[in-house]
């Protein structure tokens, strides 16, 4: 069957690869779910691996299957499967556990091992072919009346970690209740995060370089959070107006604002990057200032990645909720679709455009 791949390491591999169909039976003891796949997402960091900046090959390979943000429908199950049966639908989570103990109790999205291994981004290959199989604790149910979001439960799997973990660690305050958020940035992960974070009840800014009038700020208002353009309303003046919010997620890939979001968080506030940063930019920060602010304010810098299937679940329950709250929003993400695998040069095109598109996925199968 056709996957597309790259050879990690070398830059501009993306091409199309010949490999073996999957089998139930890959997977031992009669846990394998076997998924025929329909759609795939792809997003920044497909385009980082074929710009050569991570992701290394599984071992005994030289290439490695592209994609992570999966959609199928299942075909066959081993014996002992009870997650799910033939026909459902379905995404599978990304990262694989190592043997940390964190790792050991299902949360390997927090591993503490420097090597994690993540399908379709390093050491395992990933989606973007015809068939794939895994364990069932791996393959997550996507409900029927979600099958139009597809390619997003990946992404929001992230967003809903990022959001969870603020929480978590604001149990710290015994009684935080947070009014208003910051989220910067209006990528799948920005407008995701302003999502969840709208339907826990908070006030919401969007931050985003354009003018308002873009897809991106329609989807931001659709939304019931408000569209902030820094081209035309500073951060400084935001926060003269509204004041220093409660909760700030960076979700821009900019280093630079990564940085600025510490500049205007709100005391004992919680800011949190998700951004992955693959370049090896340099930018000069006011120090003392920060320092002696985020002591002062008892304040929290928390990185989050990947997600693992309790993120998957939430997720999907917010996306749940999100169409009964905001019917047809979501979906307007979903912007770029590239049909079948043999337009793998169109797919990374898309991804590399100065103007990238907002969301680019392959259609791989009809039902
Ligand atoms: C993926 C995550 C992954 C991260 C780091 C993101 O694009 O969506 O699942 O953990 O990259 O590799
Ligand atoms: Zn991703």
């Amino acid at each position: 069957m056709k996957a597309i791949a790259v050879y990690p390491g070398k830059k501009d591999s993306v091409h199309l690869e010949e490999i073996a169909k999957p089998a139930v039976t890959d997977i031992p003891n009669e846990m394998g779910v076997l998924v025929r796949v329909l759609k795939v997402g792809v997003d920044a960091t497909d385009r980082e691996i074929n710009d050569a900046l991570y992701g290394q090959a599984p071992p005994g390979d030289k290439h490695m299957v592209l994609g992570h943000e999966s959609f199928g429908i299942v075909e066959a199950v081993g014996k002992k499967v009870r997650r799910v049966q033939v026909g459902d639908y379905v995404t599978a989570t990304v990262r694989r556990p190592g043997k940390s103990i964190y790792d050991m109790i299902g949360t390997y999205d927090m591993t503490s091992e420097e090597t994690y291994y993540e399908r379709g981004i390093n050491l395992l290959h990933g989606y973007l072919t015809e068939y794939f199989v895994d364990h069932e604790d791996y393959i997550v149910k996507v409900p029927k009346g979600l099958k139009h979001l597809h390619v997003l439960m990946e992404p929001m799997s992230c967003a809903a970690k990022a959001v969870q973990q603020a929480y978590e660690v604001q149990r710290r305050m015994r009684v935080w209740s947070p009014k208003t958020a910051f989220v910067f940035g209006v990528g799948q992960i920005g407008l995701l995060s302003a999502l969840i974070l709208k339907l826990r009840g908070l006030q919401v800014f969007s931050l985003a370089r354009s003018k308002a009038g873009t897809l991106n700020s329609k989807i931001v208002e659709g939304l019931g959070s408000t569209y902030v353009s820094t081209a035309e309303t500073s951060i400084d003046q935001l926060v003269k107006s509204v004041g220093k919010p409660d909760l700030i997620i960076d979700a821009t890939g900019s280093s630079q604002m990564a940085f600025d979001g510490m500049r205007c968080l709100g005391l004992n506030g919680v800011l949190v990057w998700t951004s992955i940063t693959g370049a090896d930019r340099k930018i000069e920060v006011p120090s003392d200032k920060i320092n002696l602010e985020w002591v002062l304010g008892n304040k929290l810098l928390l990185g989050s990645v990947n997600a693992n299937r309790e993120h998957f679940e939430s997720g999907i329950r917010d996306l749940a909720l999100g169409e009964m709250m905001y019917p047809g929003i979501v979906q307007q993400i979903l912007t770029n679709p590239v049909e079948g695998l043999d337009r793998y040069e169109e797919m990374m095109k898309l991804l590399t455009n100065e103007k990238a598109a907002l969301k680019v996925y392959m259609n791989i199968a009809s039902e």
